[in-house]
């Protein structure tokens, strides 16, 4: 399917009806700009066809030393008691509505090179990066995806048995948007349709020295 087709299905597949859309130039490729971080999720499952090709595009992300430091813990809603173990890591304000998600993954990354047992400083980094192929890929399906960071990370090592070697990067909720009235949380309604924002691109892009204006 051509990407456009997929993200106007995307768009049109469930009761969603409003426009996130990023302010960006218009040069900017579309997958991006039409990427937002839902909380309303439908029951529609995902298919284990499109959970294999977004965590395919995660496995060919670029990492230092191609260690590919990521590793994924996938709980699927029709897994039961261990998705509600999965689910019970997050902490309250993000299980109120992650609960509606068909899969929940927990992202971890390796915290030493395989070959040196050397520290690997860009481990959660490059871990960030497979999570932004999962994201785009999931936009590409239609699907939507949202980061989390407020879990138990020390709960998550025992009750998944996550090594000790291993860092823990992002929760993530993947499904297929719903109404943002399904939220019973007015605040987590109101952030569904609220336009999204950004920091200009002048206090984030420098020239070769820290704070130097950047002319383009
Ligand atoms: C690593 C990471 C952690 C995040 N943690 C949370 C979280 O715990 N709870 C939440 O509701 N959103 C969380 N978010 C979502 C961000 O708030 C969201 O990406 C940001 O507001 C930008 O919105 P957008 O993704 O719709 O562009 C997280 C996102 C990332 C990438």
């Amino acid at each position: 399917m051509a990407i456009t087709e997929a993200i106007r299905l995307s768009t049109t597949a469930s009761s969603v009806d409003f426009d996130k859309s990023a302010d960006t130039l218009p040069s900017v490729h579309e997958l991006i700009r039409t990427r937002w971080s839902p909380r309303s999720f439908s029951d529609r499952p995902v298919s284990d066809q499109d959970l294999r090709t977004v965590l395919e595009a995660a496995r060919w992300a670029a990492s230092s030393n191609n260690e590919q430091p990521w590793r994924f813990l996938i709980a699927r809603k029709s897994d039961g008691e261990a998705y509600g173990k999965m689910l019970s890591l997050l902490v309250p304000s993000n299980q109120e509505w992650a609960r509606t998600a068909p899969v929940l993954i927990i992202m971890a990354a390796k915290k030493n090179f395989s070959h040196t047992g050397v520290p690997n400083a860009y481990a959660l980094h490059d871990t960030g990066a497979a999570l932004a192929n999962l994201f785009l890929q999931a936009n590409a399906l239609g699907l939507s995806a949202h980061g989390m960071a407020g879990f138990d990370r020390e709960r998550a090592h025992e009750v998944l048995g996550i090594p000790a070697d291993y860092d823990l990067g992002a929760a993530v909720a993947l499904g297929y948007r719903d109404s943002p009235d399904k939220l019973t949380n007015e605040r987590h309604q109101k952030a569904e349709t609220a336009r999204r924002q950004r920091k200009p691109l002048n206090e984030i892009a420098f020239g070769p020295f820290w704070n130097q204006p950047l002319s383009l």
